[in-house]
């Protein structure tokens, strides 16, 4: 019986009805399908201590191992010391993996000194899952002699989950700020400027812990004019040069957002096969070795009228193995500079005015699948639709942030900085984008009219002084 049909018969009344009878809940339950009985200890909701342990006790019998999970659970909501052994046989001996943490929960619920050996046991067993349920129950006793030390001997645990919690509560947060600026300035020599230059060269003048945000989409490979790398491997090292250095440029817990697609190298002739490179793939590894943490997927969908039409082979002769699928899609892959540190850290670096500027209060896209139009341009081959921009900025920074993109392009992220109160920083080889960006940041006459707020364009002989005075 499905769930919406469940609801209808079994209301909240009657469960409350069923919970304060023990014999009527006991028959009730005898006559039920599994279906039903998971759903009524979904719901049980509040148990007291005093309340009836039979019904529940007896499920623990029961051969659907969900079952005996949910009455586990509902049983730890008592508090009942004297359930103290009932957990523990489950969480011995019981063959299902989901009711040995339930139970191995279930001791830590108790929050009795009594449960601190059974936690220290489990401690070593085999199912992550496990030990990290008894990871919890023992926290409660952190502070007591010897809890801290058995923790300890799990800092090598083969489980990275594991280790990074029992390393944050043994040795506190590790990560090691290389700055003295607080977390919502910037160095005003970075504010609303663009660096003619190789990205590369110019990041050696940038300090550490500069950036809050960085948006880009990197030249693609091979696939136009203005990327010319020998090799794939080269192109792949190059990227993880300048990523390294924009993880060392951006502030602590502070995202990095990378829009990149598979791309195609077509075929040189009839006789050979055209190849492609799944760029966002080969890139991840790369960046989660060098400390970006993965956050998000997201997928920007464009209108297949709008993109290269791979379809005609197919169409005509239908035959498996010639499918090629219209490429509408590029990714969005969101990091975070890796901390111990919640998002709450981050949030509370700024005062309260700052974040109430900040928040999305209008509709936004709940899902990961953004669709927008690709926009074209007379001059850059490959921009930034704003749309795309103005989301990034508006999920991932706060008003009067550092916005950073290492190959502006046409310098459409700036743009959206500005226009959504935050400031840019860019980076761009190309003289004839350079010009293009001028053009597109002066768009909206009044946008720069505070004078210390007016955009400066420099090549790196200007900039490097400039980052030696750091104004
Ligand atoms: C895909 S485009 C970015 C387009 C941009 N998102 C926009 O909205 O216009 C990549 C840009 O990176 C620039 N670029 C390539 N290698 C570079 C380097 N070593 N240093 C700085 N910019 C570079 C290219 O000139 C190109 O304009």
């Amino acid at each position: 019986m499905n769930r919406a049909i469940l609801s209808k018969q079994i209301n909240k009344e009657m469960i409350e009805e069923l919970k304060n009878d023990t014999q009527a809940l006991l028959s009730f339950l005898q006559n039920q399908n599994d279906g039903t009985i998971v759903y009524i200890l979904e719901k049980l909701g509040r148990l007291e201590s005093g309340y009836s342990k039979e019904p529940l006790l007896n499920l623990l019998n029961n051969q659907n191992e969900n079952i005996r999970a949910l009455s586990l659970k509902n049983l730890a909501k008592m508090s009942d010391v004297s359930l103290l052994s009932v957990f523990v046989k489950y969480a011995s001996n019981d063959k299902s993996t989901e009711v040995k943490r339930e139970a191995v929960s279930a001791v830590g619920r108790l929050r009795n000194e009594k449960a601190i050996p059974i936690l220290i046991k489990f401690l070593t067993d085999s199912d992550p899952k496990v030990v990290m349920q008894a990871i919890r129950g023992l926290l409660v006793f952190a502070n007591r002699p010897g809890i801290k030390q058995e923790l300890k001997k799990l800092l090598n645990h083969p489980n990275e989950l594991i280790k990074e919690v029992i390393n944050k509560e043994v040795n506190g947060f590790s990560y090691k700020s290389n700055s003295t600026q607080k977390h919502d300035e910037f160095s005003a020599f970075l504010k609303n400027t663009v660096v003619q230059g190789d990205v590369q060269e110019i990041l050696k003048y940038v300090p550490d812990e500069s950036i809050h945000l960085t948006f880009t989409s990197p030249p693609y490979y091979n696939a136009r004019d203005y990327s010319i790398y020998q090799s794939y491997e080269e192109y792949l090292n190059f990227l993880e040069k300048v990523f390294k250095e924009v993880h060392r440029i951006t502030k602590e817990g502070r995202f990095f957002v990378l829009n990149t697609s598979p791309i195609i190298i077509p075929r040189i002739s009839r006789a050979h096969a055209s190849k492609r490179y799944p760029i966002p793939y080969d890139i991840h590894p790369l960046l989660v070795k060098m400390g970006w943490e993965f956050i998000d997927d997201i997928v920007w969908v464009k209108p297949e009228a709008s993109v290269k039409n791979r379809n005609a082979g197919f169409l005509q002769h239908r035959k498996p193995l010639g499918y090629k699928p219209n490429a509408v899609s590029e990714m969005l892959m969101v990091y975070r500079k890796k901390t111990d540190k919640l998002l709450d850290w981050n949030i509370h670096q700024y005062s309260w005015d700052k974040v109430k500027k900040s928040k999305v209060l209008d509709e936004y896209e709940t899902t990961n699948i953004w669709r927008i139009d690709p926009t074209f341009d007379r001059i850059h081959s490959a921009v930034f639709p704003i749309e795309l921009c103005n989301r990034v900025v508006r999920f991932y920074s706060f008003v009067g942030d550092l916005i950073f993109d290492p190959f502006a392009g046409s310098g459409t992220l700036g743009r959206a900085a500005i226009n959504l109160d935050r400031h840019f920083f860019l980076t761009e080889k190309e003289a004839k984008y350079i010009n293009r960006i001028k053009e597109e940041l002066y768009k909206g006459n009044n946008l720069f009219s505070p004078k210390n707020n007016q955009p400066r364009f420099l090549d790196i002989k200007t900039f490097i002084p400039l980052s030696k005075e750091k104004i």
